[in-house]
């Protein structure tokens, strides 16, 4: 099955709305770069969607970093999965290590967000890794087992090859340090293995499954060689046009 590529940019909590108008308009200054057989995505802080909705390229499509489940009411703070489809989002990262970290966030919440990003029409990025201690410990592969599979509880069968997995460890996240595209492959191939076996060889087949952590220009192209990689989540190195863009080129 082919499966097309996807860079997608996470910019965490970085750029004004002046500074995401700047990057908009310098990769649209390069928009062949977003020509070819590939899907692109840029992730802004909530600030900054509707600036980019309508400033990036028209191949670059909008993606959030955070979503709540439940569609409206009390709770202060919170944006719902209905809200960012208005707003022209259509990738939503859900679960990223800093949010299960710094915020507490469980796998059954991850699964409820899943399921709300889904049933708004949007695409959910599945965030799953393991940190440094269950890396030497020996326990990457059940971690990311344990957390695929709760994420995927309430996805029927049908519809999870729709979902997009980002394998992220914990450890190589802003740090410069990244597992050996071949190392990355093997934890990929097995997240994969998880999804047929939870739902089916179809969504196992459907199903992207990005590597994310320390991606730069530099080192995209031997990840997404890998045969069960198909793109990248990348944070700092999505923050400066011409990166973003000789990304876009190298996967393409
Ligand atoms: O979502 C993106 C990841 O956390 C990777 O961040 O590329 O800065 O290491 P990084």
């Amino acid at each position: 099955m082919t499966r097309r590529q996807l860079l997608a940019g996470n910019w965490k909590m970085n750029k004004t709305v002046a500074e995401a108008r700047a990057f908009a308009e310098a990769i649209g200054r390069q928009a062949d770069a977003f020509a070819g057989e590939a899907d692109f995505a840029v992730c802004p802080p909530f600030t900054a969607l509707h600036v980019l909705r309508v400033t990036l390229p028209a191949r670059v499509a909008l993606g959030a970093q955070n979503v709540y489940f439940e569609p409206k009411g009390a709770f202060t703070g919170e944006v719902s999965a209905e809200m960012l489809a208005e707003a022209g989002v259509r990738y939503v990262i859900v679960g990223h290590s800093e949010r299960r970290h710094l915020f507490g966030e469980t796998d059954a919440l991850v699964g409820k967000k899943v399921e709300a990003v889904l049933g708004a029409g949007m695409t959910p990025i599945l965030c799953v890794g393991e940190d440094l201690r269950e890396r030497q410990l020996g326990h990457t592969e059940r971690v990311v087992e344990r957390q695929t599979k709760a994420a995927l509880a309430g996805v029927d069968a049908g519809r999870a090859g729709e979902v997009v997995i980002a394998y992220e460890p914990v450890w190589a996240i802003g740090s410069g340090q990244t597992p050996a595209p071949e190392d990355a492959q093997r934890v990929v191939a097995h997240i994969r293995r998880v999804v047929e076996q939870e739902k089916g060889k179809e969504a196992a087949g459907r199903v992207r499954i990005l590597y994310g952590g320390s991606v730069t220009a530099d080192n995209i192209a031997g990840f997404t060689a890998q045969p069960d990689i198909d793109g990248a989540l990348v944070g700092g190195a999505s923050l400066q046009p011409d990166g973003f863009v000789r990304m876009a080129k190298a996967i393409t």
